[in-house]
């Protein structure tokens, strides 16, 4: 079916994967979604992978690469980089297969995820400003101390391990049409893509990128693997400069279409998947259904698996993304007010959302913000109202009371 060997290469070691890492990770659940089924006219299923151990995919393939060499990963220890979800598959893996670990993560990983890598008894190494700059100071420990380096995404066994992914969903959905799968490196969509392809060569295997990261989808469009500069996103795990050139080959050839979405999106998504469905998807894990909100391809009437790759959000950013998801639904609304600084105007902006019946969230005064006008001060207000009219009522008296309404 596929030109080269690497491909049927990739096959054989998915098959081996399936077959020695449920001694200690998780089949994950596929879910049928009736609300996301309905809002996009397919039959969607949701690939839970943030039930899996460590709380997302990447113990699959750090388990199976460090199993695959275990002689050696036990005498020399294994090095990896990670911003993240890697670092933590790495460092549970090794723990389970009785491997020292050593983490290299950039400084701008998210501080949970950091203390969780530390948690499974890795040594955590601080370095550089994204995945790239870390992974260049795991090489380095590697050269210095012989561990063995565990590739994120460009390597054959990870990939594999990946690909058990693409096993599960064949046996749970034989007859899968569309499988959408975030991008970072490619490892995940690699693996997944390899395996449902084996299954059934008609599958459409669709990839999805923040516009922030899009490495792939420029590299696709220019027919050649590009090394951009990444902004950060919501989407922390998938963003890195470039992806393999191991992972570029066989995307090639597996992945059908890719697709970029909007960080405002992302957070819909993250918002959608907690409230309709009680998931809860950190952003990259998140992608897929932020690429169906945006409506990027026609899978009218599909079965469609949305593989939310993982659920290691930290929950500061968590209550910014539902804040926010809350007031675009309409939920709850945010008001800023500039009012007079003088004594009763906070009371007399909070008796107005009494007598509209408001349940008020939050309430913050700021009078010493420098952009105020001297004299004023500006009052944030977070609240949920009865209706959509009775917040244009309420901003109308806000205006006839003389304060400026943003
Ligand atoms: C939650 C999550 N989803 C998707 C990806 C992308 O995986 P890959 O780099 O194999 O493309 C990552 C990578 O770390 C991730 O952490």
């Amino acid at each position: 079916m596929f030109l080269n060997g690497l491909i049927d290469e990739v096959w054989s070691l998915i098959q081996k994967a399936g077959s020695v890492i449920y001694s200690v990770l998780h089949k994950t659940p596929l879910e049928y979604n009736t609300s996301f089924s309905r809002m996009f006219n397919a039959s969607v299923f949701l690939k839970l992978e943030n039930m899996q151990k460590t709380g997302s995919f990447k113990s699959r393939g750090a388990f199976f690469k460090i199993y695959s060499h275990l002689d050696e990963a036990r005498k020399r220890g294994v090095v990896a980089a990670s911003s993240g979800n890697h670092a933590q598959g790495v460092a549970f893996a090794a723990s389970a297969l009785g491997v020292k670990a050593t983490i290299v993560m950039p400084e701008t990983a998210p501080i949970f995820k950091i203390n969780a890598t530390r948690s499974y008894g890795a040594e955590v190494v601080l370095y550089g400003r994204v995945y790239d700059d870390a992974c260049q100071k795991a090489l380095e420990i590697m050269r210095e101390t012989g561990a063995m380096f565990v590739h994120p995404f460009n390597d054959k066994e990870v990939i594999a391990g990946q690909g058990t992914i693409g096993l599960e969903i064949a046996s749970q959905l034989p007859d899968v049409e569309v499988v959408v799968v975030p991008i970072g490196g490619g490892g995940l969509i690699s693996g997944i893509g390899v395996a449902l392809k084996k299954h059934k060569p008609g599958v459409k295997i669709v990839g999805v990128e923040p516009e922030v990261a899009a490495k792939y989808y420029e590299s696709r469009r220019v027919g050649q693997r590009l090394v951009i500069e990444p902004k950060l996103s919501l989407a922390d795990g998938v963003v890195t400069k470039t992806i393999g050139d191991l992972t570029w080959e066989i995307m090639n050839q597996v992945v059908d279409d890719v697709v970029k979405v909007s960080e405002d999106s992302i957070a819909q998504a993250i918002y959608l998947l907690l409230e309709r469905s009680k998931v809860l998807a950190e952003g990259a894990g998140a992608l897929p259904l932020a690429a169906m909100l945006e409506g990027h391809f026609n899978n009218t009437g599909k079965k469609t698996v949305l593989v939310v790759s993982g659920g290691n959000i930290d929950l500061t950013m968590l209550y910014r993304v539902v804040i926010r998801g809350l007031a675009t639904s309409g939920r709850i609304s945010i008001v800023r007010l500039v009012v007079p600084d003088a004594p009763g105007q906070l009371y007399r902006v909070l008796e107005v959302l009494y007598k509209y019946r408001c349940n008020i969230i939050d309430v913050k005064h700021d009078r010493f913000n420098p952009i105020i006008p001297i004299g004023h001060a500006v009052v944030d207000l977070v609240f949920e109202a009865p209706s959509g009219d009775i917040v244009r009522e309420l901003i109308k008296e806000f205006k006839e009371m003389g304060y400026r309404v943003e």
